[in-house]
């Protein structure tokens, strides 16, 4: 059975009466209207349906807690509404952590993960009460230490640690690979358990973490992923007389930019992680510890996409025909920085014959700003509307203000409601920040 994860378009995508493309039952061209574009669009019954297939997917396995990945999407909307379908959240900075707390969220069901979280970070974690940290270093197991021993606190922690799994992805989002800066290498962790159990006596350790990779499409690693923790999980059981009782495995389930991409359902998936995770159990002989997992992209990236309102073209004698958007790299990074490749239709013109190869060039000042390139589309003006699919996922999340450009709106929509969850920047919120010292001032 297909996941939402699998699909190239959020499940409430048609043609709607007037001939445009709708989705949650809005016309994309009436929301172009009303707020602008650039204009992210998120469409709650996509996100609630994957939401259900990662829970009927993971529902044979006794203990399973769904940790939703914020860096992917980090709204107050968007966590109240994953707080509301029993999601916890991952979260990797005070901004995140703050966010969350704001949103509502059970700060019980928070995971603060990170490679360098500082003193100041730590803190606010420990004073919001955040459930666990994945404590990732020598120099954090230390440092968090202290500040617990200063506030006269346990702190519930588990240890990252690098798998030494190599995933098939882009190398910027492989993480579990041996030469990775993130986790203790699986010759640390005895180190790492001694120092828990005789010095740090305000770290209580609860599990393991891993996480091998984001836009994964190989199921089978996951079951290699799970096998070295219980694996671990076993040995220091034996070595400590430690009893750890979570492992979680991280996210990384990939999800579907284009025709060519064809990534696992959410039961694919939980199958490889559940059957060997049994089979580890019985296999190392240890008590079935409570499964965490922290799905990013595939919760939120099929529910988003962005809209953009063609400008200027240009034919280049001899080659490509380029229309450029009124947004690009700055609210849409990925297709720069990792080559990504999406698609996109004309939302005033869904039914209208494929005439002209094109390339969607984005407005910043850069020639690699391109959008998507090549693409086969109905003939193109200045005003038509573009619909960038999958874009609910690390758009937002990783969005600048290069060339001095506002960020862009968000609205939710959802049974023919849109409602805004992100207003988009003012010129005054750009300057907001900046200061002119005094000497510099005119009179
Ligand atoms: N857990 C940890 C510890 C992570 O580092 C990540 C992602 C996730 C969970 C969620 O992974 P997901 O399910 O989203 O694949 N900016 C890149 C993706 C970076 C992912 C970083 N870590 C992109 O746009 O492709």
């Amino acid at each position: 059975m297909k996941t939402t994860n699998q699909l190239l378009k959020p499940v409430t995508a048609k043609i709607g009466e007037n001939g445009n493309i709708e989705i949650g039952g809005c016309d994309l061209v009436e929301l172009a209207q009303k707020y602008d574009t650039p204009l992210y669009v998120m469409d709650e019954a996509t996100i609630r349906s994957i939401c259900a297939d990662y829970k009927k997917a993971f529902s044979g396995y006794q203990k399973v807690n769904m940790m939703f990945a914020s860096k992917a999407l980090c709204t107050m909307a968007t966590s109240a509404l994953l707080a509301q379908e029993g999601f916890g959240f991952d979260v990797v900075s005070s901004g995140e952590i703050y966010t969350v707390y704001k949103a509502g969220v059970d700060m019980n069901k928070v995971l603060f993960n990170g490679n360098n979280k500082s003193f100041e970070e730590l803190t606010l974690a420990i004073d919001l009460g955040v459930g666990r940290i994945s404590v990732d270093n020598f120099f954090e197991l230390s440092l968090l230490n202290e500040i617990a021993k200063s506030k006269n606190k346990m702190v519930d922690i588990l240890l990252r640690i690098t798998p030494g799994i190599e995933c098939h992805t882009h190398e910027y989002i492989q993480t579990g690979h041996l030469d990775s800066k993130f986790g203790f290498d699986l010759t640390q962790i005895d180190e790492a358990v001694e120092l828990i159990l005789n010095e740090y006596k305000n770290l209580k350790l609860h599990g393991l973490h891993a996480h091998i990779g984001s836009q994964i499409f190989e199921t089978s690693i996951y079951g290699d992923e799970i096998e070295i923790l219980v694996k671990e999980i076993a040995r220091l059981d034996e070595k400590f007389s430690l009893k750890l009782d979570e492992v979680n495995v991280g996210g990384g389930l990939g999800v579907k930019y284009n025709d060519e991409d064809v990534p696992p359902s959410t039961y694919e998936i939980a199958d490889k992680i559940i059957s060997r995770l049994n089979s580890c159990i019985e296999k190392y002989g240890i008590e079935p510890p409570a499964l965490f997992i922290e799905p990013g992209r595939s919760i939120i990236s099929t529910a988003g996409v962005t809209l953009y309102t063609i400008g200027s073209s240009k034919q280049v004698p001899k080659g490509k025909t380029y229309f450029a958007v009124d947004g690009g790299m700055a609210d849409n990074a990925r297709p720069s920085m990792y080559q990504a490749k999406y698609s996109c239709e004309i939302v005033n013109k869904p039914s209208q014959e494929l005439a002209k190869t094109v390339t969607i060039a984005g407005r910043f000042c850069e020639s690699g700003d391109i959008l998507i390139k090549d693409v086969l589309l109905p003939e193109l003006e200045e005003g038509d509307i573009v619909c960038v699919y999958n874009t609910g996922a690390y758009n937002y999340s990783m969005a600048s203000n290069y060339n001095r450009v506002q960020k862009s709106a968000m609205v939710l929509v959802n049974n023919s409601q849109s409602d805004i969850i992100v207003n988009r920047e003012t010129l005054d919120d750009l300057i907001s920040h900046d200061v002119i010292p005094g000497r510099l001032k005119r009179d």
